[in-house]
């Protein structure tokens, strides 16, 4: 099989959509967090999803079609911790029309935890509150206790 038909082949497995938004590069892993984070599990919208998919980069990817979803910046960019190598592409009438990469936001509230077990946030109703130091690996530094969070230390709230 020729390399075009590979790719043709491998880009069918999850169909195309006429509007909205495909989010591409998800590590398969976080594909589930993803959808949290993104609320998609609360929407309406036609939503397909492939995961374990072949990917140069990651080894293993997920992809996400979000039929007539288009995410505001601030929205899109929460997923930048969990999955740094997103793309985004909009789709109008089946075509892309743009491509977007994510970034992470400077603060990030809520999300995830403080993995200091002693922070108030793990113990009062407080939403957590991090700067983000840094994403890869990704450093988190707490602005109740100040301790940080680093890496595989991260769990989502
Ligand atoms: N896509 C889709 N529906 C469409 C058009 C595109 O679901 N109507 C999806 C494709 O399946 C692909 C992504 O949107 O996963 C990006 O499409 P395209 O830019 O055509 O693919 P590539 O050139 O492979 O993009 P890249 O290399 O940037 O991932
Ligand atoms: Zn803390």
């Amino acid at each position: 099989m020729s390399n075009d038909t590979t790719k043709k082949k491998l880009k069918l497995k999850v169909s195309a959509i006429k509007e909205g938004t495909v989010i591409d590069h998800i590590p398969a892993q976080n594909l589930f967090k993803v959808i949290t984070i993104l609320g998609l599990d609360k929407i309406e919208n036609q939503i397909t999803f492939g995961t374990n998919l072949e990917s140069q980069k990651l080894g293993s990817k997920a992809i996400i079609k979000v039929s007539d979803k288009f995410f505001e910046n601030d929205e899109i960019n929460k997923i930048a911790l969990i999955a740094p190598d997103a793309k985004l592409n909009i789709i109008r009438d089946y075509e892309v029309v743009e491509k977007k990469i994510v970034k992470a936001p400077e603060i990030i509230k809520g999300i995830v935890k403080c993995f200091n077990p002693k922070c108030i946030t793990n113990n009062e109703k407080v939403t957590t509150c991090f700067k983000v130091l840094s994403t890869s690996p990704v450093t988190l530094r707490c602005r109740y206790c100040e301790k940080m969070t680093i890496g595989e230390q991260m769990r989502m709230l």
